[in-house]
């Protein structure tokens, strides 16, 4: 899909919706007078005067010449538009001037002729200005991959030095930097800290054995170990995010975390960005699935709001077809005043029920008790919902060790099930996992004891529930997950600069 993309025309699209988060808004130019040279981003939010004289930096994106003329594209990655510069006579062009060079051109930024593609261009004429100039500052070789044919995703990966510098992935980078900053701004608006949990930890947060060991070279070569015991990446920060729940209330972070999974698919990454919002003083599962729907929402809603100035940096640069799928994925988010919600339990019979109606055939048959399985996720979100949906209660052996366990059946382990959520989205299944806590020290220490778990790491997150404890839940969100559905990218791996995933670290 990625591999498709191309420069489509501007404003492609006008819808528009209006809620409480339309005040977010944001504005890519910085009104601050900046110690650098002008990007091309200012340069075009806020043109200088007709005929005044202007320097633009890049790398070059196209170029050709005729007689009496030439023509270079600059680019600078600041947003998806090119500065057309049209240079005369032609011999101003350095002869070690190609696709990747980078450029700086000085000349006067003129008006576009009537029809042209630019509102402005920049002209470099060395015959009325002594000062017109294109100097290369670096130049290619002449195996630069990247020239001016598009390339498809897999290809670029095995660039990682240059794959950011297409016209894709930089758009990719800013749509991740815009996202990022609707969720800052949503999470201030609603009152919480940001904080900064630790990435080396001694505990297993998810107990899925999906860790990675910290150990000093030194210290491996001596037998030893650095921290004096085991130390991984962190999984999750959410044992630590608790901890600071119960200092500020409402925290949330934005951290990579790690995972030793071998699962070679397009939506697993080994080191990844999650989202973790932690509430205290919560009591029901349906206040964190809402707030959560309301935090997906505000995103999607900045970005409808937006385009000129945020989204645009991504629709501009894929084909129409799939700016028209992203925004209906994005309407289809926003028209339904809330997601639908089921347990669990009603899931597996909605799964049941589409198998004996001969409207599915899945590889693995849903069974209550067992984890739904990717193809389920996808298949209730795409097929049966259309949208995203909420998963309730799911079975207590299918889950870690620090949810809250319902009343129901709490005493038969094999029917239990704990207050939990999974937010499902189509295409990709599983987008947030999040649950009530169990606050309850007995509760938490009767858990741990019945899963036959070490519960000498976990005494400081015993500790918790010993002195002050509050009811309290939270969730996490996969950030590349979220990016991968808002913008309709196939493969996880192209929605992150320097994607790791087994067997592949190559810089
Ligand atoms: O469902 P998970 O495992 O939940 C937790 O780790 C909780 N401790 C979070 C919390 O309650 N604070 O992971 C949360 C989300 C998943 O729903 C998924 O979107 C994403 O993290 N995720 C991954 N994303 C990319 N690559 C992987 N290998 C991922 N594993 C999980
Ligand atoms: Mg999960």
């Amino acid at each position: 899909m990625l591999s498709s993309r191309i420069a489509v025309k501007r404003n492609a699209l006008s819808v528009h919706f209006t809620s409480q988060f339309s005040r977010l808004s944001s504005s890519k130019t910085s009104p601050l007078e900046l110690p650098f040279p002008k990007s091309i981003s200012e340069i075009l939010s806020s043109p200088p005067a007709n005929s005044s004289p202007i320097t633009v930096n890049g790398w070059v994106s196209g170029s050709r010449t005729s007689k009496n003329v030439a023509f270079v594209d600059v680019r600078d990655g600041t947003t998806f538009q090119d500065i057309k510069c049209i240079v005369r006579p032609p011999s101003l062009i350095p002869s070690n001037l190609n696709t990747g060079s980078s450029v700086t051109l000085h000349g006067l930024w003129t008006e576009g002729k009537k029809g042209s593609s630019q509102a402005f261009e920049l002209q470099v004429n060395g015959n009325d200005n002594p000062d017109a100039a294109v100097k290369v500052l670096g130049e290619v070789e002449e195996l630069y991959p990247l020239q001016k044919k598009s390339h498809t995703a897999q290809f670029l990966r095995t660039i990682p030095e240059y794959r950011l510098r297409t016209i894709e992935m930089s758009a990719i980078l800013r749509f991740r930097s815009v996202v990022e900053t609707a969720l800052v701004e949503f999470f201030n608006s609603a009152g919480f800290t940001k904080t900064h949990p630790p990435l080396i930890t001694s505990s297993d947060c998810e107990g899925a054995g999906e860790l990675f060991k910290v150990e000093s070279n030194s210290k491996v070569e001596k037998g030893e170990k650095f921290f004096g015991k085991d130390a991984y990446l962190s999984v999750s920060t959410q044992l630590h995010l608790e901890v600071m729940c119960a200092a500020l209330s409402r925290v949330w972070t934005l951290t990579p975390c790690f995972r030793a999974e071998e699962s070679d698919t397009n939506r697993h990454l080994s080191e990844f960005w999650m989202l973790e919002a932690e509430v205290a003083f919560v009591e029901d599962v349906r206040q964190l699935t809402r707030f959560s729907e309301m935090m997906i929402k505000s995103v999607v809603q900045r970005l409808h709001d937006n385009l000129e100035n945020s989204a645009s940096n991504l629709t501009e640069t894929i084909d129409k077809q799939l700016v028209e799928t992203m925004t209906s994925r994005w309407e289809m988010m926003l028209k339904k005043d809330q997601w639908d919600t089921i347990t669990y339990t009603e899931a597996i019979e909605i799964l049941h029920r589409s198998m004996e109606e001969g409207k599915t055939n899945f590889k693995f048959a849903p069974i209550w008790g067992e984890s739904l399985k990717s193809e389920h996720e996808k298949w209730l979100a795409g097929s049966y919902f259309g949208n995203p949906v909420f998963v309730t209660d799911y079975p207590l052996n299918e889950k870690p060790f620090y949810m809250q366990i319902n009343p129901e059946n709490s005493d038969n382990i094999d029917k239990a099930t704990v207050a939990c959520f999974d937010l499902l989205v189509p295409d990709i299944g599983e987008l947030i996992g999040g649950s009530m806590r169990e606050h309850d020290l007995k509760k938490l220490e009767a858990e741990i004891s019945r899963r036959e778990m070490d519960v000498s790491p976990l005494q400081w997150y015993l500790a918790l529930r010993e002195n002050g404890s509050v009811p309290h839940g939270g969730f996490g969100m996969g950030f590349e997950r979220l990016l991968q559905y808002l913008s309709c990218t196939e493969n996880i791996r192209d929605v992150v600069p320097f994607p790791r995933h087994v067997d592949s670290c190559p810089c």
